[in-house]
């Protein structure tokens, strides 16, 4: 994984040092860029030595020009952060203004971008930088914190940059330690099985690995997970209760009446839409030239859910062939849901089957992009978003 970290001028900037020997500490391979401003109060001699490479500073040396210019620099990265990310730095980005490295390397990336914002409390809770970091996350840009606490100015408030392990374990999709501590989550996984006869049945291609992966991400996260699953030929981690169920109308018996004891559902079973409307109970002859099916919708569980009276919080998935975003938001919205985590079937990488995945997740009024990675990697960054995405939604209510 290449990380391109960009540090802007902020006291937080110390602690961007921190965060680089982590990245390298789990694999990762870091680039650093720095603004004039940060150089004041981080030297670019410690992110050289901790990352191994130069420091990038200028937009127009001739020298990196020659040996990595900024779209080469953009193209190098799997991710870029921006940590920490100043009031004016996430200001000039919203509006793509680009006067430095920092900033056009922000115009010129096509790799998810994070930023972990860093300031002072008055100048977080202005409207204009709200605005900003709405605007930025319109435009798929994952906000990283700021936390809350006493400040460099002596304030105290929102507006202190992330802890660098947090930080860290975002990025690369370490899960946060035990932020699912005390819930407890219901999973549903794996195809579903319609039978035709005895013998036969409509089935669809998927195998399971992302539910049991979402599984093992959850338990990792301190919850109680049960995973309500089609057949799959995987083993279930330890500690998790399984649940097998061979049908649409089966797993849907099970999810509703789990669900309203739990804290969060995730329906990323592939469950058939339409089931054979009568089974036949012999084995269908081999005779008429052309044989037709009628077929009966079956209830959609995601949606019951979300209807329940003490509803958990809804994750679905999307699978879709084509218009990925504009399925996935109706889905979202007709199915009222608390998020949903959308994905390529069909191709060559990614979806069913496949080892790896990459998610598109959205919210109201908010997204995220997780690249393409191995599945266990790509749970641990959704299980992260779903926390945080459940405490804020608690944190309203209350
Ligand atoms: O199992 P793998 O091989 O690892 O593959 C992973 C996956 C591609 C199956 C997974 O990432 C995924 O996309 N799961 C959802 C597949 C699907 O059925 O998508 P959909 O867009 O048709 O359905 C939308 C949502 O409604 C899903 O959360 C689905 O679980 C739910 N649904 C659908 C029909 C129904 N009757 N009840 C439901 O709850």
């Amino acid at each position: 994984m290449n990380v391109l970290l960009a540090v802007s001028g902020g006291i937080a900037a110390y602690k961007s040092a921190e965060l680089v020997r982590l990245l390298r500490k789990q694999g990762a391979a870091v680039r650093v860029v720095m603004t004039r401003s940060a150089m004041e109060f981080v030297r670019p001699l410690t992110f050289q030595a901790l990352s191994g490479n130069p420091v990038h500073s200028e937009l127009l040396d001739a020298d990196e020009e020659n040996a990595m210019g900024h779209i080469t620099l953009a193209r190098w990265a799997d991710l870029m952060i921006i940590a920490p990310a100043t009031a004016n730095i996430i200001a000039k980005c919203s509006h793509g203004l680009t006067d430095d490295l920092l900033t056009t390397l922000y115009l010129a990336a096509t790799c998810p971008v994070y930023i972990a914002p860093a300031m002072n409390q008055a100048m977080w809770n202005k409207a204009v930088t709200q605005e900003n970091i709405q605007k930025l996350k319109s435009y798929g840009v994952t906000v990283i914190g700021p936390g809350q606490g006493d400040q460099a100015c002596g304030e105290t408030g929102f507006g202190r940059m992330s802890e660098p392990v947090e930080i860290s374990q975002r990025l690369l999709g370490k899960p946060i330690a035990q932020c699912l501590q005390g819930l407890k989550v219901l999973i549903s996984a794996g195809p579903t099985r319609e039978p035709l006869d005895p013998v036969r049945y409509l089935t669809n291609r998927s195998s399971g690995k992302m539910g049991y992966a979402l599984a093992g991400a959850a338990l990792n996260a301190g919850a109680q997970v049960t995973l309500v699953s089609g057949p799959v030929q995987l083993a279930a981690p330890l500690n998790i209760e399984v649940i097998g169920v061979e049908t649409a109308a089966q797993m849907y018996a099970a999810v509703i009446s789990k669900a309203p004891e739990y804290d969060i559902y995730i329906g990323a079973a592939a469950v058939a839409d339409y089931s054979p409307a009568a089974a036949q109970s012999e084995k269908i002859k081999k005779q008429a030239e052309q044989i037709a099916l009628t077929l009966q919708k079956t209830r959609d569980i995601l949606a019951e859910v979300a209807q329940l009276e003490h509803r958990p919080f809804t994750v679905g998935f999307a699978a879709e062939t084509h218009n990925l975003e504009q399925y996935a938001q109706d889905k979202l919205a007709r199915k009222n849901l608390d998020m949903i985590a959308a994905n390529w079937v069909g191709r060559d990488l990614g979806g069913f089957e496949s080892d790896q995945n990459a998610l598109q997740v959205f919210w109201e009024n908010g997204r995220s992009t997780l690249a393409m990675t191995d599945k266990n990697q790509l749970s641990a960054q959704l299980i992260s978003l779903i926390a945080e995405r459940l405490y804020e939604k608690r944190q309203l209510k209350t």
